[in-house]
């Protein structure tokens, strides 16, 4: 019985672990974008500007002291992707 046991754990592990495995929405730019970013100005304030990596990193970090609900990874994963979308 414990045998089975100790089989199945490992046999999630092995599953959750798999790069194959779909990446959270939470975890997406562009998901964190439409949810914390359109609440207090339209998301088009955000799509129409282009910034270097720095001044994204800036952007957001006033927005999040503003009220933006971004914990300092999902801030990363949004500058990252701001970064990369919208540069000059
Ligand atoms: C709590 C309300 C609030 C939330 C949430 C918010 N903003 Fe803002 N945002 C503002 C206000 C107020 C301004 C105008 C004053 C300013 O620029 O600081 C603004 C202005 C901006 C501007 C234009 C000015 C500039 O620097 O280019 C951008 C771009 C922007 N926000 C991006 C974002 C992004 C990205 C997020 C998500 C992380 C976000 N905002 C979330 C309140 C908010």
């Amino acid at each position: 019985m414990k045998k089975v046991c100790v089989y199945t754990l490992a046999l999630c592990l092995v599953v959750s672990s798999m790069p194959s495995a779909p990446v959270l929405a939470e975890d997406d730019g562009a998901t964190l974008l439409e949810e914390r970013c359109s609440g207090c100005h339209p998301k088009s304030i955000t799509t129409s500007k282009r910034k270097a990596p720095k001044q994204w990193q800036a952007t957001v970090s006033r927005m999040k002291h503003r009220g933006a609900r971004l914990t300092e990874e999902e801030m990363q994963t949004l500058v990252d992707y701001l970064s990369e979308t919208f540069k000059p």
